[in-house]
């Protein structure tokens, strides 16, 4: 029998000759495939900075970092995203303000945004949930109002948009993934894209040892890290970045099968508002409170099909458990229930429509 796992990335002969070619040469790190990377993305989303990082994670951090967010300031972040949302929080030891979630899109209820904020919030930050872009018309104009800068967490919604607007474009900055669950990917990676020139120069200056170029020698201005991209990395993006939206338009055409053969009554399938461009990093249905979940992942998995729980109801985690002791029955009942009965289905370019059938009815069957 074969498995269909939940993920795997799309590598063809293309991408590893490319990467071949810069092993080649013997320029590894970030040079020409690195630049090249940073110009398609400022094209593709049209914004005048993009610069290039180890991950998605380095790219939050380095946003906060430069818009001076440290200890005793606040950030609101969804409660409901992956861990490293409220990590890059805590890194820079500011306060990570959780906000329940709207349970049809998985993103920011933007409705309970303002009675989150106090004196001491200084940012928001909205995830883009699995590809669908947050109500950020709504929240840029909260922002606005209470004087706060906005970084979107777009790791996996690279090419989604709202009304024709791309995800990341909306705040001071917009941060982009790579890893490999990502609609291209560099292995780890990340990129960060920002309309703000001062800012992307502080981006710059931090990611590289806080060395700038100053009348052509190399001066160390500030304090920074190594947060830089390889150009084999960057190589193997380029590659793939030619097929981005070819790949996006294929996944749609699978999603929609999704919701066609998804016949169930007990799984709750993604809800779309109009005007959004869902890009389906992630495929993520809701099961009724009667299924115990893991279970269902254990059944799927006996029967040739790999899946698993979407992201985490991060204030439940025990880390921030322990440090918040927040009730998140009371406080993120959403969000809580989007962790504990959510379910991600096997969604990428690899699979043809006979894969994404057999898992419709392997689900209808089981549940
Ligand atoms: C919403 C979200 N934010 C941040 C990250 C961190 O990205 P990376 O794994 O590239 O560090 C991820 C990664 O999956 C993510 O899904």
């Amino acid at each position: 029998m074969s498995f269909i796992p939940l993920m795997q990335p799309s590598i063809l002969d293309d991408d590893i000759e490319a990467v071949t070619k810069v092993l080649k040469s013997g320029m590894l790190i970030q040079g020409k495939e690195v630049e090249f990377l940073e110009s398609a993305f400022s094209n593709y989303n049209s914004v005048s900075n993009a610069i290039a990082l180890s991950n998605g994670t380095a790219t939050l951090h380095l946003a906060l970092i430069a818009l001076g967010v440290g200890e005793g300031d606040e950030v609101i972040v969804p409660a409901f995203s992956y861990i490293a949302t409220a990590n890059v929080v805590e890194l820079v030891g500011a306060i990570p303000v959780f906000v329940d979630i709207n349970i049809g899109t998985f993103n920011i209820d933007v409705n309970k945004i303002e009675a989150a904020i106090t004196p001491k919030t200084k940012v928001i930050m909205p995830v883009h949930e699995f590809g669908l872009v947050a109500d950020m018309d709504q929240i840029m104009q909260i922002a606005k109002a209470h004087n706060l800068f906005v970084i979107e967490d777009a790791a996996c919604a690279l090419g989604s948009k709202h009304n024709n607007k791309f995800a990341g474009t909306w705040g001071d900055f917009g941060s982009f993934s790579l890893h490999p669950r990502k609609a291209i990917t560099s292995g780890e990676g990340g990129v960060l894209i920002t309309s703000n020139d001062s800012l992307a120069r502080q981006i710059k200056i931090k990611r590289n040892h806080g060395v700038e170029i100053v009348e052509g020698k190399m001066e160390f201005v500030d304090v920074g890290y190594n947060y830089r991209m390889t150009d084999f990395q960057a190589a193997l993006v380029n590659s793939q970045f030619k097929r981005l939206d070819h790949g996006i338009k294929y996944k749609q055409s699978l999603a929609q099968i999704y919701f066609n053969e998804i016949k169930s009554p007990k799984v709750r399938l993604p809800f779309v508002p109009s005007g959004k461009y869902h890009t389906w990093q992630t495929f993520h249905v809701l099961l009724d409170d009667s299924l115990d979940r893991d279970e269902v992942i254990l059944k799927l998995r006996e029967a040739g099909i790999g899946t698993n729980y979407g992201a985490q109801c991060m204030p439940f985690m025990k880390y921030y458990q322990q440090k918040y002791k927040l009730n998140c029955e009371h406080l993120y009942p959403e969000a809580l229930r989007a962790f504990k009965q959510g379910l991600a289905l096997p969604l990428y370019e690899k699979l043809t429509e006979i894969d994404i059938k057999k898992v419709c009815d392997v689900l209808n069957k089981i549940l």
